[in-house]
């Protein structure tokens, strides 16, 4: 048997690079197989960049999808009820391989930047609901992700990771890409474009939409149901929505747990003033002439 370090090397990854986007090497090998994925009229793909709310996204979803029946959200863990297409890891089905077994209509989680998205969800005129978040903190929280998902190498100290994050170096690749990418493709494709502090501050409204855009009508109580399950506080304590149920090699929540805090704004909590300032002047040169806005808290 491996020693614990042994294992640990064989977990962490160094990033590869798939079209110029610093990707994960494993899921590199399986490119081809993503690339080919072959989507379904009626899937429905949730989209984000990693750390915008992904999770919560998807269980909102699982819960709509099953008409608030929280007993049937519990049938799995999230990370198995709404497959994550682009995972490849060894000793593990694919997302692809993950989403063949499973029956239409099916929730399909990615992470990728939008001009890699397989052809086969425009061809099918797939709906898509793309979710961004704050890149203050979303980088916050992809810093501690990297701590606890033991893929990751150690990302150094948060200023370290700061740079790196502005810079594009991390798994994805740059978020200003990223969501300016699927803003403009808005503009053409049927997409539902969300911000997680929108989601924060109105649930009730945020829901709503989702239920327009599905074209689904649910009972007053039933919304009530899924804005009380899908609130932070029940899907922390949530074994099939927490991500506790992940191999302890793979995931350490006694480093920083999955669902950590759940706010908007905790980016003050780490942010020195010269980093805002630096970070503020970068952002406005990335994103100027995007009227694509974010609320910072
Ligand atoms: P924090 O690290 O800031 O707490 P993803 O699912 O895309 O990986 O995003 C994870 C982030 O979403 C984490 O942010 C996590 O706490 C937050 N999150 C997950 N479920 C949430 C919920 N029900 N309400 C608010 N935030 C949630």
């Amino acid at each position: 048997p491996l020693s614990a370090m042994e294992q640990e090397d064989a977990i962490r990854q160094e990033l590869g690079s798939l079209h110029g986007i610093p990707f994960y090497k494993s899921f590199i090998e399986g490119w081809p197989q993503v690339k080919a994925f072959q989507a379904r009229p009626d899937d429905l793909l949730i989209s984000t960049y990693p750390k915008s709310g992904t999770t919560w996204l998807s269980e909102i979803m699982d819960m709509i999808y099953h008409n608030g029946d929280v007993e049937k959200c519990r049938r799995d863990a999230i990370y198995n009820r709404v497959p994550f297409l682009e995972l490849k890891a060894p000793k593990c089905l694919s997302g692809v391989e993950q989403l063949e077994n499973t029956p239409s209509p099916r929730l399909v989680k990615t992470h990728l930047p939008v001009q890699l998205l397989p052809t086969s969800f425009w061809e099918k005129d797939c709906k898509i609901i793309y979710m961004a978040r704050n890149p203050k903190d979303v980088v916050i929280s992809y810093y501690y992700f990297h701590q606890m998902a033991k893929i990751h190498h150690d990302p150094g100290t948060k200023a370290e990771f700061l740079e790196k994050f502005m810079a594009g170096k991390v798994p994805y690749g740059s978020w200003y890409d990223h969501v300016r990418g699927w803003w403009e493709k808005k503009q053409e494709k049927k997409i539902l474009y969300l911000f997680y502090e929108d989601m924060k501050k109105d649930p009730r409204q945020e829901v709503q939409k989702i239920l327009q855009f599905l074209g689904k009508e649910l009972a007053e109580g039933t919304v009530e149901r899924i804005l009380h399950h899908t609130s932070f506080q029940e899907m922390k304590k949530n074994p099939a929505a927490n991500y506790e149920t992940m191999l302890p090699t793979l995931m350490d929540h006694s480093i920083s747990p999955f669902l950590r805090k759940g706010i908007s704004g905790d980016w003050k909590n780490h942010f020195t003033v010269a980093q805002n300032e630096r970070f503020d002047q970068h952002y406005q040169e990335l994103m100027a002439g995007s009227d694509l806005h974010f609320q910072m808290e």
